[in-house]
Formats: C-alpha cells, sequence, structure tokens
C-alpha cells in the first residue's frame, strides 16, 4: 500500500517535471527570456531576409527597429525559433517619424544634445501615452514578442519637463502594462537607479557601456540576473576585434551571466562576442533622414546625473562621455567610407599646435576651436556631424 503511494507520487512528479519541461522548451513559445541568452542588435540598416539563415544563428534573440522592419522579417525571424524584441523611442520625440506631427508641442522638452533630431517627451501626457500605445499596438500587429522602449533616463537629463525618476517608474509600469495586454514582454534600457523599482515587472534589462572602464557598474545588475533575467549587455569599444574577451568589457566586475555584445556606435549588423567570435549579419538599407541643422551641442554635456569618476587622473578638461542612448540610425548620418572624418572635421580652425584629444572627448563640430586630432589609437568621428565629433 505504501509502496502503491509512493508509485502514484512518484508519477505524478515526474508528469509535473515532464510538463514544465515541456513548456520552457516549447518551440512555440521561444519568448521567455532567460539569463545569458544570445542576442543580435541591428539599428543601422534591417536584416536581409533573402540571406536567412543570418548569421549570428546561435544568437536566440534579435533587437530590432519598430518601424524599419517589415513584419515579414520578424515572422520569419519567429518561424526560425527566435525571440524578436521590437526597439523604438518611448521617452523622446523624434522628428522624422511618421506620427511626429501627433505630438502636443507643449509635451516637447529639450532637444537632446547630440541628437539635434530629438526632444524629450512628457511621459506622462495623455496624449503621448495614447500615441505610444498606438505604437505598442504596432509591435503586436507586427509579431514582436517583446518592447525595448529606448530614452526612458529623461531624468537623469537636462530635459526641460522636470522629468523626475517617478515619473520613469510610472510609465515603465503603464509601458508594461501596455504591452502585457498584448501579451508582449518589456525590458528596462539603461535607467539604472529605477531597476529596483521595476525589477519585478521587466522580463530583461538593455545595457549600454556598464562595463566601460569609465563606469564600471555592471555589478548593479547582480540580484536582477540573479533572478534569472538575461541584461543584453552592449560594449563599444574604440575598435572592435577579437581579442576582446579578456577585457573588463568582457569580464569586468558584474558582467558574469550578462549577454554581452560587442559593437560600433553606429550599430550595424556586424558584431564581437566575448568568446572572440565574429558575425556580420548581413543588412540591407540604413536610409535615414538627414539631421536637421540644429545648434551645436554644448561640449561638457554628459547624460548622467552622476557620472562615475572616469579613470582619467590629470586634466581640468571637461569630461565628453559618449553617448549612453542607444545610437539610433535615424540620428546617425551615413558615413560613406570615404568620407571618414579624421583629421579636421566641423569648422572651428582646429586646435593649433598640436594638440590632441583624449579618447571620448570632443574633437570637432560646428564653431569647435579645440584639438582636432585624437591620441592614437583613438580617431576623430562624427558621431553627430557637422555638430559634434569625438574621439572613439
Ligand atoms: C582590439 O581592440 C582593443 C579595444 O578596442 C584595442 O585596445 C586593441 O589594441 C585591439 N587589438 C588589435 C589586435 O587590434
Ligand atoms: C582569454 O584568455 C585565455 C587564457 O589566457 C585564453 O585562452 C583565451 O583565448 C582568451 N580569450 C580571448 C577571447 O582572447
Amino acid at each position: 500500500m505504501e509502496s502503491l503511494t509512493s508509485k502514484i507520487w512518484l508519477w505524478v512528479l515526474t508528469a509535473a517535471l515532464f510538463i514544465s519541461a515541456l513548456a520552457q522548451d516549447d518551440p512555440e513559445t521561444p519568448t521567455a527570456f532567460r539569463k545569458g541568452q544570445k542576442w543580435q542588435i541591428i539599428l543601422l540598416g534591417t536584416p536581409d531576409m533573402t540571406k536567412m539563415p543570418l548569421p549570428p544563428t546561435d544568437a536566440e534573440v534579435w533587437d530590432l527597429d519598430l518601424f524599419d522592419n517589415d513584419a515579414s522579417t520578424f515572422q520569419t525571424l519567429k518561424a526560425a525559433g527566435k525571440t524578436v524584441i521590437c526597439y523604438f523611442s518611448a521617452g523622446t520625440w523624434e522628428d522624422w517619424r511618421d506620427d511626429a506631427k501627433d505630438f502636443p508641442s507643449a509635451d516637447l522638452g529639450k532637444v537632446l544634445p547630440l541628437w539635434p533630431n530629438e526632444k524629450w517627451l512628457r511621459t506622462g501626457s495623455a496624449k503621448v501615452r495614447d500615441i505610444m500605445s498606438k505604437r505598442i499596438k504596432l509591435a503586436s500587429d507586427k509579431g514582436c514578442d517583446a518592447i525595448d522602449p529606448d530614452n526612458t533616463d529623461g531624468y537623469q537629463n537636462d530635459n526641460g519637463l522636470s522629468l523626475k525618476n517617478t515619473d520613469a517608474i510610472d510609465y515603465m509600469q503603464w509601458l508594461q502594462k501596455t504591452a502585457a495586454s498584448y501579451s508582449m514582454k518589456v525590458g528596462l534600457k539603461n535607467s539604472l537607479d529605477i531597476l529596483p523599482q521595476v525589477s519585478t515587472i521587466v522580463d530583461f534589462a538593455v545595457n549600454e557601456q556598464c562595463g566601460a572602464p569609465e563606469y564600471n557598474e555592471c555589478s548593479s545588475y547582480s540580484a536582477f540576473l540573479a533572478s534569472g533575467k538575461p541584461v543584453f549587455h552592449i560594449e563599444y569599444p574604440p575598435s572592435l576585434n577579437s581579442s576582446l574577451g579578456n577585457t573588463t568589457y568582457c569580464k569586468g566586475a558584474g558582467t558574469d551571466g550578462m549577454s554581452t555584445i560587442l559593437k560600433d556606435l553606429t550599430l550595424d549588423g556586424r558584431t564581437f562576442y566575448c568568446d572572440g567570435s565574429q558575425a556580420d549579419t548581413p543588412t540591407k538599407g540604413g536610409t535615414r533622414p538627414t539631421p536637421s541643422r540644429g545648434p551645436s551641442p554644448p561640449r561638457t554635456t554628459t547624460r548622467w546625473s552622476t557620472p562615475p569618476t572616469p579613470p582619467r587622473t590629470s586634466s581640468s578638461r571637461p569630461i565628453v562621455t559618449p553617448p549612453r542612448t542607444t545610437l539610433r540610425p535615424s540620428s546617425t548620418p551615413a558615413r560613406p567610407s570615404s568620407a571618414q572624418p579624421t583629421s579636421t572635421p566641423g569648422g572651428g580652425g582646429g586646435g593649433g599646435g598640436g594638440c590632441k584629444s583624449k579618447h571620448w572627448d570632443q574633437c570637432g563640430g560646428n564653431n569647435w576651436k579645440g584639438c582636432t586630432v585624437c591620441e592614437s589609437p583613438y580617431t576623430c568621428k562624427g558621431v553627430s556631424a557637422p555638430y559634434y565629433y569625438q574621439c572613439l
């Protein structure tokens, strides 16, 4: 009798384990996000679906622009077992989007210094949320499994709308609820200091540069990773190659368990991983509006309320940190290979005296009077040409 009872229990237990294993491995439900998943992100151009299967074929999660890609791209990737995250800016107004005219001017804040085509948004506005709920519906209609709403960190910037971190928490809660009404997941982009407040409602995080030597803040994700959720982590090393696997970008404090990817700032199809492997996803297009003629961004702007101390020791020079917000293709002017600025970008007349700008410093742009040559091995790149050039 006792043996029969235990057999029944054993059977029940086995069945339960089997069912739960099925639920996790079911190829029909690949939307389960898991710590350490391999991924790819492309925001410049769109994956060339005629070249399926696309490298890296073992990347389970693909983060792609909601507007630039057709529904067929998302569906084809999903049919191949991939999880598709759709990227859009939730916290800035972008002047080239089809729905740009729908935003009331009263809901627009300051221009983003590095992105003259964008302004911070009053994220609590009913009208803004109405527009964003249409975008979220579009993501659902196109078949996205999840959304990657960018620029939720206006509160860390000079936004002109008095946005606070409580606004960002409220907005994330609203984004999550709206996405969930279409059975989509949501991730937290950067915005590290609201992670504790939203970690239970987001299914993943997307981070830029937490492992860069000057930030070194990946450890802030340790509890999040311990809960089994993935951190899709992007680093922008000054040059991309296969020997970055043992650097702090890949091995720095807190990076263990992260889904780290090494990319060029343009976020094109080229990618390195920490195991030294490289993938060149074939892409098409990369069309984007030319930047509006905005003012030259102020040199000293940082995108952090409390930027970590950079390793640089000397210097009274203002610290210009790299853009934290994903460099969207739309605001990234095409960089014709022949026209890559290397010595005397922008106006300005150039710094004279043979001086050299350090890594991350400005090195050109309209009215720029400082050094226009970068210290080795960095080159002066137009991150928002013709307004702003930086040693990268
Ligand atoms: C690889 O990239 C790193 C960081 O960008 C750089 O320091 C290093 O010199 C590069 N190595 C080679 C062999 O190009
Ligand atoms: C990292 O270092 C180990 C041990 O020295 C080496 O075997 C491995 O190839 C290195 N990885 C990369 C990506 O360079």
